[in-house]
């Protein structure tokens, strides 16, 4: 063997700092720290203990559990990404998961990908997403910096046909733990299938969208579906109402110096 040291062999034991308990953030980050220690101090790195690759396992585990968004989006991702609770996995490109900051302003609901997110695997790629771009932006928002962007199915409906009653169920804990995870200060519903769908009701989007509601405290605007207003132009102007009330919905919920 060489004069290098090789890790993980019997030269060389864990250290005593290497972490065997049930382990949280604090050990995540000694854990990394062990192993940046091995490779600065020169050892060969021909295996890691298995202790500590128990420790990482289980440390991202709980994070991706209890910590940060992102990582708990992660983790909800991946299971939707095997789901196959209803038909819709059958005839899936992708899994349509969401997109957007980890913290939002507002998470804005659709109702499912149409063809074009299907290939990509992002909400609204297609002209109605370009629309919703705009819209959001009319008012300061956008998927890159605060706004997250979900749908009430994760897969494709063939043809872009609604999502059946079955669909909508089997899909909707996936939205609901999104919006648990994220805890958006505001949730614009962009149609009327995300609107029934998180409101429970059967009533139309001209008669939701003049109320204000309430997802689990958080308040929730519902609105046309942008591609309700490339077909039909005169519903810009309401539509452009209801963005006006969300804007004074963000900045009721801003700190009074911002
Ligand atoms: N329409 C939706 O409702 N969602 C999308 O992601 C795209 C189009």
């Amino acid at each position: 063997m060489s004069e290098e040291k090789a890790v993980g062999m019997v030269a060389d034991s864990p250290p005593d700092t290497l972490p065997n308990t049930a382990p949280d953030r604090a050990d995540l980050f000694e854990a990394l720290d062990t192993i940046g220690n091995y490779f600065a101090s020169g050892m060969r790195l021909t295996h890691v203990p298995e202790e500590l690759l128990e420790c990482l396992r289980s440390a991202t585990a709980a994070t991706a559990i209890a910590g940060e968004p992102a990582s708990a989006l992660g983790a909800l991702q991946a299971k939707a990404n095997v789901c196959s609770a209803c038909m819709l996995s059958a005839s899936r490109k992708t899994v349509v998961f969401g997109q957007g900051a980890p913290a939002p302003e507002v998470l804005v609901v659709g109702e499912g990908p149409g063809a074009e997110e299907d290939n990509q695997g992002l909400p609204f790629v297609g002209a109605s997403g370009k629309l919703l771009d705009k819209m959001l932006a009319s008012i300061g928002l956008s998927r890159n910096e605060n706004c997250y962007i979900a749908n009430v199915v994760k897969c494709r409906p063939p043809n872009n046909r609604e999502p059946a009653p079955d669909e909508r169920v089997a899909c909707m804990p996936f939205l609901r733990e999104q919006i648990r995870i994220l805890k958006p200060r505001v949730i614009l519903c962009a149609g009327r299938t995300a609107a029934q769908a998180l409101l429970e009701t059967t009533e139309g989007i001209n008669k939701l969208r003049t109320r204000q509601h309430d997802f689990g405290g958080i308040p929730l605007v519902a609105t046309y579906h942008p591609s309700a207003l490339l077909r039909d132009e005169s519903l810009k102007r309401p539509a452009w109402e209801d963005l006006k009330r969300l804007r004074e919905l963000i900045a009721l919920g801003q700190p009074a110096n911002e």
